[in-house]
């Protein structure tokens, strides 16, 4: 039996590019209509396609959810076809943005050099950061998952000139948990993981608030047992919460679980 549990948790929906301008604002006013007041407890934030950002924000944030970014470019301004800089993003009320995800590591090879310049242009501009990190299958089988996690991390962080108290989120998504994949990392195994990722972080950035996220395959039926774990903060749901049924349930099951 699962103890109930009065920490704060935190739901992070990341839709990825699953919706259209359409379908992303038909789910963020549903959720608005379906959660119409600030959940004690429990902070939802959204992470729409950069094209619905702005409307899906807006109806997001009347009700007390946030929203962030799947990405965006470090420097401010200039020649850089394609990209959006963090400063715009500012600019339409986006409160997080999530950098080094394991697809854009993966499939845009994204480097550890552009996740760090990522991280100091958000907070020096103000955006909470959610950092992605996460081992591949055949790293996780040879045993070497703390060791990938300690040099993402290593690579990402340290000698960070921070404030004290900067709010910063670390996401740790395994690559090979994350859907359609049907491996599952169970709590216990993410647990031991988000341990060595406090235990590393607290050499790393001793004075920044560190919440740290699973992700990969959350679902209704599991969200419990990962966010009833001690060091696992919230999740980061990708796949299950882009329909409207699948994501309300995670949250209702959260909202009977967090008192
Ligand atoms: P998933 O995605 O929940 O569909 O596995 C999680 C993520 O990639 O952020």
């Amino acid at each position: 039996m699962i103890e109930k549990t009065s920490k704060k948790t935190y739901l992070f929906a990341n839709w990825k590019m699953y919706l259209d301008f359409d379908e992303s604002n038909i789910l963020a006013n549903a959720l608005a209509n379906k959660f119409k007041k600030p959940l004690d407890n429990i902070d939802l934030a959204v992470f729409p396609s950069i094209l619905s950002m702005y409307s899906s924000g807006q109806v997001l944030h009347d009700v007390g959810i946030m929203v962030g970014s799947q990405n965006a470019y470090w420097a401010d301004k200039g020649g850089y076809t394609g990209e959006v800089s963090m400063n715009m993003l500012k600019d339409i009320s986006c409160d997080y943005i999530l950098i080094g995800h394991s697809e854009r590591r993966h499939i845009f090879g994204e480097t550890k050099s552009d996740i760090r310049k990522k991280i100091e242009k958000s907070l020096e501009v103000g955006l909470i950061p959610v950092v992605c990190v996460g081992e591949k299958i055949d790293e996780r089988n040879s045993g070497h998952t703390n060791d990938i996690i300690e040099n993402q991390l290593k690579t990402a962080f340290e000698n960070l000139n921070i404030k004290n108290d900067e709010n910063i989120f670390i996401a740790y998504e395994p690559v090979w948990a994350i859907s359609p994949s049907d491996n599952i990392c169970d709590a216990e195994e993410a647990e031991k993981v988000h341990c060595f990722i406090i235990k590393t972080m607290k050499n790393l950035l001793p004075k920044s608030n560190i919440k740290i996220l699973y992700g990969g395959s959350v679902k209704a039926n599991n969200v419990i047992e990962y966010i009833s774990k001690t060091n696992i903060d919230g999740v980061l749901i990708g796949g299950a919460s882009v329909k409207l049924d699948s994501f309300s349930d995670i949250i209702s099951n959260t909202i009977d679980f967090v008192c």
